[in-house]
Formats: structure tokens, sequence, C-alpha cells
């Protein structure tokens, strides 16, 4: 039954880093001494519950988030590696992605990764500019980030890394000089991210104080354009609004978070979108859907403290902090928030089937018409797409689009 089902991707949360970047708030803890043992066998145990609730599905792609996936120990990839593939069918090309920091001792470990089962490395690279990994609270040089990354390119057939932009001060002459350097030693993937001040950050209380100034709305729009501009002359196009890719070698995991497709997540603070039966008590507003058997889409949720987590898993199996069914028009616009970020945007007949709603249901029409006629929405046969005009305006967009 299982087996009708799309693939399934997995990720897995390593909660731990070096140090604590000033810009970040994904949920990264420093300890002076890492339990690998103890968090090893948790995330073990973690992804045998979840696989024997969620049965025997195949498997697309394996992701090692963090915090710093680079500081776990080679053998715990290793075994979580087995495990997932011994619990869920692998699919022949089953991706597994695996985020490293290029510090010099993390670039050491890439061969031990490499065998362990980790085809693809995605790389925080942040900037190669000193000034600027300065600014950025970076545990690294840009030698040691071009270091790494030669190393990553002998070792992983696919690879990825990460810079931000945007940046206080940054102008547009030095933001395509830094992008071509980056893009001559690039493979087939990048993802650029504009820096945001997320609250509760240390960047956060220094934009308060008016120390950190990010550039203003034009010189933020010429510099997404740009990096456009330079990404394409390299034959990366943009797939997603922060990724670029060559055809082909877009990120298969990433991809499934975009187009709505079944994820699970284990580890501390992992969230998941997983198909299961439909949970007893789940709101009636919820009509049982004839064409999916029946199922329901949930929304799941770890502990964040990773101690907390870790207890959770010891006592009960797992370190769920919440579960809950999505209601059809909270899969709807769960599905239009992200697959409006894809440059393929998002396909009707799939939405219908995701959600048990249709695209026309869950948009507002006055606002559909008013964004295709100023050019920031499209359709392309059956999808619906954000043409360039309305991906940089694009969360002010669907929040009036979205019901
Ligand atoms: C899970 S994080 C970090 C992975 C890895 N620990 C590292 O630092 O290289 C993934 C990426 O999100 C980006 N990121 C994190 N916080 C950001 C922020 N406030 N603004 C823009 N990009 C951010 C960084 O490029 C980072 O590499
Ligand atoms: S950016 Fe990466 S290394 Fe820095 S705190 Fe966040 S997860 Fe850790």
């Amino acid at each position: 039954m299982n087996s009708l089902l799309e693939p399934l991707s997995l990720y897995i949360h390593w909660p731990f880093c070096l140090s604590k970047c000033p810009y970040c708030d994904f949920n990264s803890h420093v300890r002076e001494n890492i339990p690998q043992g103890r968090f090893r066998a948790a995330l073990r145990r973690e992804l045998a519950w979840e696989a024997e609730r969620l049965g025997r599905r195949r498997l697309t792609s394996i992701f090692f988030g963090g915090g710093t996936p680079s500081l776990m120990g080679p053998d715990t990839v290793a075994d979580l590696i087995a495990d997932a593939t011994h619990l869920f069918d692998p699919t022949d090309d089953l991706e597994v992605t695996l985020e490293a920091n290029p510090t010099s001792v993390e670039a050491g470990r890439f061969a031990a990764y490499r065998a362990a089962g980790v085809n693809r490395a995605s790389i925080g690279i942040q900037s190669l500019d000193p000034d600027a990994l300065r600014m950025l609270g970076r545990q690294h040089s840009a030698a040691q980030a071009i270091t790494a990354l030669e190393t990553a390119r002998a070792t992983f057939p696919r690879i990825s890394f990460d810079l931000i932009y945007a940046r206080p001060g940054q102008t547009l002459e030095a933001w395509r000089s830094e992008l071509r350097q980056a893009l001559a030693i690039a493979a087939d993937h990048l993802s650029l991210y504009q820096l945001t001040i997320e609250p509760g950050t240390q960047f956060a209380a220094l934009h308060r104080r008016g120390a950190i100034i990010l550039p203003d709305d034009d010189t933020a729009v010429a510099l997404y354009e740009a990096t456009a501009e330079e990404a394409a002359r390299k034959g990366l196009l943009p797939y997603e609004v922060s990724n670029y890719a060559r055809p082909g070698s877009e990120s298969r995991h990433n991809q499934a978070y975009w187009r709505y497709s079944d994820y699970a997540g284990i580890g501390p603070g992992a969230h998941g979108r997983v198909t299961l039966p439909a949970l007893p008590g789940e709101p009636k507003a919820i009509a049982p859907r004839e064409h999916d058997d029946n199922r329901s889409i949930v929304a799941t949720r770890r502990h964040r403290a990773p101690e907390v987590w870790a207890e959770r898993v010891e006592s009960d199996g797992h370190g769920m902090a919440r579960e809950s069914p999505l209601e059809q028009l909270e899969r709807a616009r769960e599905m239009l928030l992200m697959g409006l970020r894809l440059t393929e945007g998002v396909d009707a007949a799939r939405f219908a089937d995701r959600t048990g709603v249709s695209l026309g249901a869950a948009i507002d029409q006055d606002v559909l018409q008013q964004a295709l006629g100023e050019n920031y929405l499209a359709w392309q046969w059956n999808r619906l797409v954000a043409l360039p005009a309305g991906r940089l305006r694009l969360d002010a967009l669907l929040a009036a689009l979205v019901r």
C-alpha cells in the first residue's frame, strides 16, 4: 500500500556547532563536549520509530542538516545511512547530502563521509571576503573555505556551497566580483541567500541599535538581479528564489520541501510533513478524500532542546513535541507558499491531489487577476508560476494571494 505513495525524503538534524554565528537562528547549540555516543543512539532509535509507523516506503533522499553535521562522527553518519536504507527502499539514485563547515578539521573528514555513503556535500562558505567572514563571526578563513571546496570537489560526486550577500555596506561591484570568484570554483549548485535579520539573534540586537544597516530595497533588488545574471553566465539557473543549479543538478531533497512532497524529520527541532492514515480526532472539517485512501498529511515537530529531545527518545522511542493533522486550507496555503518559490511553480493537478482543494478555491481571485495583470504571476499551461517581478515581492504577494 505504501509503495503507492510518492517516495519519501528524510531529514536528520545535528544540533551542535563550534560557535554560534551572530546572524543564525537555526536550532544550533554549542557544547564543550558533544555527546556523540548518546546522540548517535538516540537518532538511530528515533529513525527506527519513525520508519515503523511510516511503513516501507521508497526513499529518495537523506539530508544531514544542522547545526553542523560535519561535527558528526563519520561512523554515526554511516550507521544512519545503513539504517535508513534497510528500513526504507532506497531509489537507485538516492541522494545523500551532508552540510559541512569549511574548517580544516572538517575537510579532513570528507573522505570518511564519502565512504559512509554521502554523495553530495553542501558547504557553508558564506563569503570569500576576509572582513565579511569576521563580521559574520565565522571560524574559518577564505583560504580554508577554498581548500575545503577543492577537497569536496575531489571527494563527492556533487557539491554545493552557500554564500550570504546583501551584507551591510556591500556594493554591487564588490558582490559581482566576489560572486565571480565563487562561480569560478563552483560545481553544479549554489545557494545564494540575502542576509536576513532573524529575531533573537545578536544581529537583531545590533540592527535595533543601528549598528547594522542592511542595503535598501533598490540595492537589494539590484544585488538579486546581478546574482541571477552572474550565475547564468556559468550555466547555473535559479530553480528556487535562492538556489541555482545546472539543469539536472537541483537538490532533490530541497525540491521535496518546495513541491510539498512527504519528508520525515528526525533529531532535535526537526520538522516533517508526512502522509499517515487519518488520525483519530482529526478535525471534522477534513472530509475523507476518496482519491488518497483517507490518508492525512500531518505536520511533525521534535523537541528543540537537544538534551530534552534525547531524554524523550530514551524514554519513549521518539522526541515528538507536536503532531497535528493539516486541514485542507492549511495544506493549500503551505503548498502555495513553498511552490511559488520554485521557478517551475505549482502544478494545478498535483495541488488538488495533495491538498484536496483546487488552486482556484485556495487563492483570492481578485488578487490573482491583479497579479496576472502586473506580470507578477502567470499561467504556464497548468502551472501557476511567479515571474521574476513577482519573485522579488513574493512574501507580500503570497500574503495577499492566499486565503
Ligand atoms: C543550516 S545553515 C548552516 C549550515 C552550516 N552550519 C554553516 O554554517 O555553514 C544553512 C545556511 O543558511 C544560511 N543562513 C543562515 N542564517 C542566515 C541569515 N540570517 N541570513 C541569510 N542566510 C542565512 C547560511 O548560508 C547557511 O549556510
Ligand atoms: S550558521 Fe551554521 S555554524 Fe553558524 S550557528 Fe548557524 S548552523 Fe551553526
